[in-house]
């Protein structure tokens, strides 16, 4: 049988060659600075990032803080990342490959751990947020940024399924709330919240993953039957000069104090 981490393996190790790509959000500085400008940074501050991919939110990380331990479970996105992380001369970022649910790390060995874009590729997100809560210090923060589904459960399934047709590594989107109440139950209430809506163009979030043909069909038609009017995908689809692109929001949730050490 097929595992969540077989899944997510072999979906980003395809990805992993066009993770860099300009032309997706990923890499954007706008939302790397939204992140980083809000983060408690500081020349001694030991960060993690859980899921770091090819590093994108620990390279931009990396030059404000003493150290960043950068954590996946796929080799070929920690190898961009070694490369990426070697190009910009940053030598205080470790690699380390490791699954989320088993942080190779003591309890409170961090001032700052950080996971972006993680959470819904997770079968089991409360026990990952739990085992992030236990390697963060008790005055340390916990900075958690991901996709959130619509809150109204029907829309959620659907919106949720067209993801998986993208890419089959995404397990589920949490709601605002789920999001908060799975902070809670790591003993890290969220004490500061924002979100934002990104707009992402379809064709090369669908090239990234290498979304097959009928699947792709299928998503295109959807968007264009919601933008005639048929039902909502919860993708809230957009077209301009003959081409679409859709919204999600993202929202940014952090537990901590709120003393925050002056950046380097
Ligand atoms: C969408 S990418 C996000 C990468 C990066 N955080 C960013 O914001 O650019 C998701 C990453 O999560 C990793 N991942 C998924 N499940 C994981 C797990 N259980 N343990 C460690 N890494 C995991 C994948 O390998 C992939 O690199």
């Amino acid at each position: 049988m097929t595992s969540q981490i077989d899944r997510v393996q072999s979906a980003f190790t395809r990805q992993a060659p066009g993770f860099g790509d300009p032309g997706l959000s990923l890499g954007r500085e706008e939302l790397l600075r939204w992140v980083v400008q809000s983060l408690p940074l500081g020349p001694e501050t030991r960060a993690l990032d859980v899921a770091a991919g090819t590093g994108h939110l620990s390279r931009a990380a990396a030059p404000h803080v003493r150290s960043v331990a950068a954590v996946d479970v796929t080799t070929a996105m920690l190898q961009e990342l070694r490369a990426e992380a070697a190009r910009g001369g940053l030598d205080n970022l470790q690699p380390v490959q490791a699954d989320a649910g088993r942080l190779p790390f003591a309890d409170g060995q961090f001032d700052l751990v950080l996971c972006r874009l993680g959470l819904h590729h997770f079968a089991d997100p409360a026990a990952k947020v739990a085992e992030m809560a236990r390697v963060v210090r008790a005055s340390g923060t916990l900075a958690i940024v991901d996709l959130l589904s619509p809150d109204d459960a029907d829309l959620a399934v659907r919106y949720n399924t067209f993801e998986r047709m993208r890419d089959p590594s995404h397990t589920r989107a949490v709601t605002a709330r789920e999001l908060r109440s799975l902070m809670d139950a790591a003993g890290r209430p969220v004490a500061d919240w924002s979100a934002r809506d990104v707009e992402l163009a379809l064709d090369p979030w669908l090239d990234l993953t290498r979304t097959p043909d009928s699947n792709r069909r299928t998503i295109v038609q959807a968007l264009e039957r919601e933008l005639d009017g048929g039902p909502p995908t919860g993708m809230r689809p957009r077209e301009r000069g003959g081409r679409l692109s859709f919204l999600q929001t993202w929202a940014l949730a952090q537990a901590g104090p709120t003393d925050r050490p002056a950046r380097a």
